[in-house]
């Protein structure tokens, strides 16, 4: 196999980091290609943690190239405290770490105006405050800064200049928001740029080179399916695709075979921010699989919604992304939790729903449950796939007669060596 990509098959953070890192150490490039620092992929490497934003999880392995393609929303000052602290755990050197100068830079009025609009605006989508849809809002609308901008301070300011006439009436009436001043926006950004220029490089052709030469090449998706903006539960979702079709676009590379789609999946479902959540758990059940499960975002902290697994909607996000298959995560926190249930359809407007779709209005489904019986398997790194218990042989099965794709691992402890697979990638 030559390529493969791992992609959130929920509302994020259902492990992909832990995943990415793993099998990172069997490519030669790891490559982020939509999202910014809105991600916090988490690695634990023998008890020790690290929290990548922006920095591909291949980082930690020297032999893999990690690249930051063109598709992405650039934060430079929030790669500069990410590079220092990673620095601190990994040597970063230029060439371990590409960063497209054509990628689209977050300024502090992106940042500024995606906090007011959180706390002032008409609807609060619960977004982490990185900037990330305004940022994706000036590159569409063909005024944004790219990171080949901060090398070049006049022209800097002269893109600035342009970039703020229209956010300047926003802050200045609409929001009455306090705002850096086009000069001390443009000396910031090209500071920081200083950092960032021995990393800045041509990605595209880097990796029409890496794929012409056989290389292998791991696509390392950024928050999960159901936040895509066009797949997602809109307009609770994020500003990029985050599904499969963000990588054609997003890392620059049109005519390549991902060859699999390993999609992650957590074995209960998890949400942070605003929007509907068919299968929420707002009860006791929920607050135990929220502490067992240490359920608080990587990025934000906040505390993730918990609720059952939701089958209708992996379902969906098998076909949104042409999935070839799943890898189960946590499965240690549903150990021992008593019996599991686990949706399989919706009731919705006197029709039984067994597939969700982006037309679905989920806010207005009634989850159906089938029960299962409770496994309280204590797994570690010396288990065998052969010997785990029925219950959770049925439950693993039950999920892939239903979504029909095969289980190709499970995870069952955040750090590396807890996890078992079950299907060979590379
Ligand atoms: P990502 O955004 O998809 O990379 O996921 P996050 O890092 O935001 O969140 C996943 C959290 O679950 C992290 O704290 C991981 O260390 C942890 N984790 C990953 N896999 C497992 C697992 O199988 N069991 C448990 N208990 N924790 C896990
Ligand atoms: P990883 O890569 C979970 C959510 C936010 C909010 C919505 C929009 O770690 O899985 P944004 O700041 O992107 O405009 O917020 O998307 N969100 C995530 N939720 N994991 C993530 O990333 C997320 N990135 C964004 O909570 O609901
Ligand atoms: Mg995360």
């Amino acid at each position: 196999m030559k390529s493969l990509a791992i992609i959130g098959a929920q509302w994020g953070d259902e492990g992909k980091g832990k995943i990415t890192d793993l099998l990172g150490a069997k490519c030669d490039y790891v490559v982020r290609y939509q999202g910014g620092n809105n991600a916090g992929h988490t690695i634990i490497v023998d008890g020790k943690k690290t929290v990548l934003h922006l920095i591909p999880s291949g980082i930690l392995h020297d032999s893999c190239v990690s690249v930051i393609a063109h598709g992405l929303v650039f934060d430079p000052e929030a790669f500069k405290k990410e590079f220092e602290e990673v620095s601190a755990v990994v040597s970063i050197t230029p060439e371990k770490l590409k960063i497209s100068s054509n990628c689209s830079v977050i300024t502090s009025y992106n940042k500024i105006l995606d906090a007011a609009r959180e706390t002032k605006g008409p609807v609060k989508i619960g977004t982490t405050g990185k900037g990330i849809g305004p940022a994706y809002e000036d590159k569409i609308s063909r005024k944004g800064i790219k990171v080949k901008d901060l090398f070049d301070l006049e022209g800097l300011r002269n893109k600035l200049e342009a970039n703020l006439i229209e956010k300047k009436v926003l802050f200045e009436s609409l929001y009455t928001a306090e705002f850096p001043s086009v000069e001390d926006e443009a000396n910031r950004l090209f500071e920081l740029g200083k950092l960032i220029k021995p990393f800045a490089c041509d990605t595209f052709m880097l990796l029409d080179h890496a794929f012409s030469s056989g290389k292998k090449v791991l696509f390392e998706g950024a928050q999960g399916i159901l936040l895509d903006i066009d797949y997602g539960s809109y307009p609770f979702v994020t500003s990029s695709n985050t599904s499969l079709g963000g990588i054609y676009t997003g890392a620059g590379v049109p005519g390549t075979n991902v060859e699999e789609v390993l999609g992650i999946a957590k074995v209960y479902t998890t949400r942070v921010g605003e929007g509907p959540f068919p299968t929420e758990l707002s009860c006791e059940m929920g607050q135990k699989i929220q502490e067992k499960g240490h359920e608080f975002g990587a990025t934000t902290g906040r505390t993730r919604r918990c609720g059952w697994i939701d089958l209708p909607l992996l379902k969906y996000t098998v076909k949104a992304s042409n999935l070839t298959s799943i890898a189960l995560t946590k499965v240690d926190v549903l150990s021992g939790l008593g019996t599991l249930k686990v949706c399989t359809s919706y009731d919705y407007e006197g029709k039984n729903l067994t597939c969700s779709s982006p037309e679905l209005d989920l806010s207005k489904v009634t989850p159906v449950f089938e029960e299962l019986p409770p496994f309280s398997d204590e797994l570690t790194a010396e288990s065998d796939m052969s010997n785990i218990s029925q219950e959770l042989k049925d439950y693993i099965k039950r999920i892939e007669d239903f979504i029909e794709v095969p289980v190709g691992l499970i995870s069952f402890g955040p750090d590396r060596n807890q996890i078992k697979f079950i299907k060979n990638y590379f």
